[in-house]
């Protein structure tokens, strides 16, 4: 029997990891602490410290990361231009908005620079386009109808921006997951997506209603807003789902805020809450107007089986 027993146990140099101050992933490094490869941020630090907690308990939470804004002003500087030259969103008959579309594969064992794989664009066939395909079905996104949606996406210069994977592995950190899974491959998808209203048209968002992602965790970090009115946030409880914001009762609205100002940002678990985000209209309708917000998804790529129907 012994030879069936799991004979899992500590790998060589255990105990040189533990005297590590950092150890990255669930790999034990052989090295003494001094050889120790760059790491992971730690899910400590601020100023996601209060991110994981405020999740846990509400399902929920708001960050700033203006007091890192120096770290990250040629990061920012990167995305706006990339934002400016953005192609319309065509695909749902939305209008003002424009959006690029990326995807990582997360190795969370890896050390940083090995750790996060962007996937290469395709051609479509059925479409003819080339890019990543982001369909989402109608019952999470009725506005696209279960459309399939291909969009351009992120160039090499691009996946690399250090404010973009710097935010991806610290909100990872903080996403609660049963550990097992999140030691797994993780999909990260990023959206670039610029609302920008013209005179008196204003810009909306896809779907323009509260709903839920599909996704169990997606973040938004503002990067730009520029003579902006209106492009609120919404937090409510999951009933309201596909619903017009105008339609959710006041006692089932968690919380409203607006980003005003670059790398603000929050996250919402999407089993515990819906959201919002209301259209956006120019201030002076004469000069350009923006908001231009860095979205940022994680699902594991092991499945969740739902097993609520099973007695
Ligand atoms: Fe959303």
């Amino acid at each position: 029997m012994r030879n069936l027993e799991n004979n899992a146990g500590r790998c060589p140099g255990f105990s040189k990891c533990e005297q590590a101050t950092h150890r990255c992933g669930k790999h034990c490094k052989t090295g003494t602490p001094n050889d120790a490869p760059p790491c992971w941020p730690d899910p400590t630090s601020a100023p996601y410290s209060a991110v994981r907690s405020d999740l846990e308990k509400q399902g929920y939470a708001r960050f700033n990361l203006r007091n890192l804004k120096s770290d990250y002003a040629g990061a920012l500087t990167k995305l706006r231009q990339a934002a400016s030259e953005m192609p319309i969103d065509r695909t749902d008959g939305g209008a003002g908005r424009a959006r690029l579309y990326g995807r990582f594969h997360l190795h969370p064992w890896a050390e940083i620079g090995s750790d996060l794989h962007p996937e290469p664009a395709r051609h479509h066939e059925f479409n003819g386009q080339f890019g990543l395909e982001y369909t989402q079905p109608a019952a999470v996104n009725s506005v696209a109808g279960g459309k399939r949606r291909v969009f351009k996406t992120f160039d090499e210069q691009l996946y690399d921006n250090i404010l973009l994977r710097d935010l991806i592995r610290n909100l990872f950190r903080s996403v609660p997951f049963d550990p097992d899974v999140k030691a797994g491959i993780f999909v990260v998808g990023v959206h670039l997506i610029k609302l920008s209203p013209t005179g008196a048209c204003n810009a909306v968002a896809s779907p323009d209603l509260v709903h839920r992602d599909g996704e169990p965790f997606t973040a938004g970090i503002l990067i730009e807003r520029i003579n902006a009115k209106g492009g609120f946030n919404a937090i409510t409880h999951t009933r309201w789902h596909d619903h017009r914001f105008d339609d959710v009762a006041n006692k089932d609205v968690y919380d409203i805020f607006t980003l005003e100002t670059p790398l603000e940002g929050y996250i919402v678990a999407d089993s515990r809450v819906a959201h919002y985000v209301s259209p956006v209209a120019s201030a002076d309708p004469h000069l350009h107007s923006e908001r231009t917000i860095l979205l940022v998804d994680f699902t594991p790529s092991r499945p969740m089986i739902d097993m609520s129907g099973i007695a």
